[in-house]
């Protein structure tokens, strides 16, 4: 059985991170509908979204609202990507702008797109071009620079360690790793060893990521890496509530009942207009049919539901047909039909 971590939080600038859990950023996912939601479940700090550095060059306004942070939303960092210093630079930049406290700086993508463009992991490969995106960036802007990285390109070639004292070296404050290499993709485990080879590289704060699902698993992978955070992607995915979990695990608490179905329905609730608010209504059912799926994983009747549930193109159907099921357990197939 994992005993209690104490973890003392740390200093990142002017912001002090008292909770060192972090919402790991997922494009498509965690946009700010859904970091403000896991933010009231114990983070204490969210980043957005990967942003393609060429696409703030571009001006899009899908690229502004990718990067739209909510007003009470801090600390908080941008996530940028890239290899040509000319376009971080302006993106470090451009993301203090719009209020980021800190810049991080993706070179852990696995995405083949991304890696052709020796971009995201690919540039875990070129160390000397690490150092000089990651100075370039440090110089660029006056806020902390963040780094998220994976173990390195392939089994034969994990350089965490020399990557993890580059990054110091340049003058990144954070460094974030997820125990897998690129060419692992999501496959097999994190190496949360791995890890630790970072963490006993350099003296910045460490966070650990990689397959933690509930609070046993972070201490474990706390236990395992002697990191400073965690932060925690996937599982929360229709489960923001195993935040709660994780954070009173960190904390030494005890571990905090599940929610009931009111519990639960308020989130989805909120959920749901929060992303009508933000994308408008067309884009928001989109984003519903994955997240609601994820939200009705386990409950009874969930097959029956998603089969329905992803049928609809109509936002307002969705948020009644949810309201049936999450608040009744029902699953209002025929009426909803005829609509559909
Ligand atoms: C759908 C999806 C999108 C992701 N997008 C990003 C991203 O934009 N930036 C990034 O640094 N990592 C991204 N990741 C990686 C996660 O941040 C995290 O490192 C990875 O999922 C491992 O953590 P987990 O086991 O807790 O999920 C993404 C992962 C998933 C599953």
């Amino acid at each position: 059985m994992t005993q209690h971590i104490h973890l003392p939080g740390f200093q990142l600038g002017k912001h002090y991170i008292e909770t060192p859990l972090v919402l790991a950023p997922m494009a498509g996912i965690t946009d700010l509908p859904f970091r403000m939601i896991c933010r009231r479940f114990g983070i204490g700090l969210t980043v957005t979204e990967m942003i393609a550095s060429r696409a703030v060059e571009q001006g899009r306004e899908r690229t502004d609202r990718m990067a739209e942070l909510g007003p009470d939303e801090s600390p908080v960092a941008i996530q940028i990507a890239g290899s040509d210093e000319r376009f971080m630079i302006e993106a470090a930049r451009w993301a203090v702008e719009r209020g980021a406290d800190f810049v991080d700086v993706n070179m852990g993508c696995p995405v083949k797109k991304i890696c052709k463009q020796v971009a995201g992991s690919a540039m875990l490969r070129d160390e000397p071009l690490v150092g000089r995106v990651l100075q370039a960036v440090v110089q660029a802007v006056d806020v902390p620079v963040t780094l998220k990285i994976r173990t390195g390109w392939d089994e034969s070639c994990k350089n965490v360690e020399n990557i993890a004292r580059i990054a110091e070296e340049s003058g990144v404050q954070m460094l974030t790793v997820h125990g897998r290499t690129r060419s692992q993709m999501f496959n097999g485990h994190a190496n949360w060893e791995d890890i630790g080879l970072a963490k006993a590289a350099v003296s910045i704060p460490v966070i650990g990521n990689g397959d933690v699902v509930d609070g046993a698993s972070a201490l474990e992978m706390l236990r395992i890496s002697g990191c400073d955070g965690v932060m925690v992607g996937r599982a929360v995915q229709g489960n923001p509530w195993v935040l709660q979990e994780v954070a009173a695990a960190i904390r030494g608490e005890a571990k905090p009942a599940r929610p009931d179905n009111l519990e639960r329905w308020t989130v989805v609730e909120e959920h749901l207009l929060q992303l009508a608010a933000h994308h408008g209504e067309a884009f928001a059912s989109k984003m519903a049919r994955k997240h609601a799926a994820w939200y009705s994983k386990g409950l009874p009747k969930s097959a029956e539901f998603r089969g329905l549930f992803q049928r609809l193109d109509d936002w307002s159907l969705q948020l009644e047909v949810a309201r049936a099921y999450f608040v009744e357990g029902h699953v209002p197939l025929s009426d909803m039909q005829k609509a559909a």
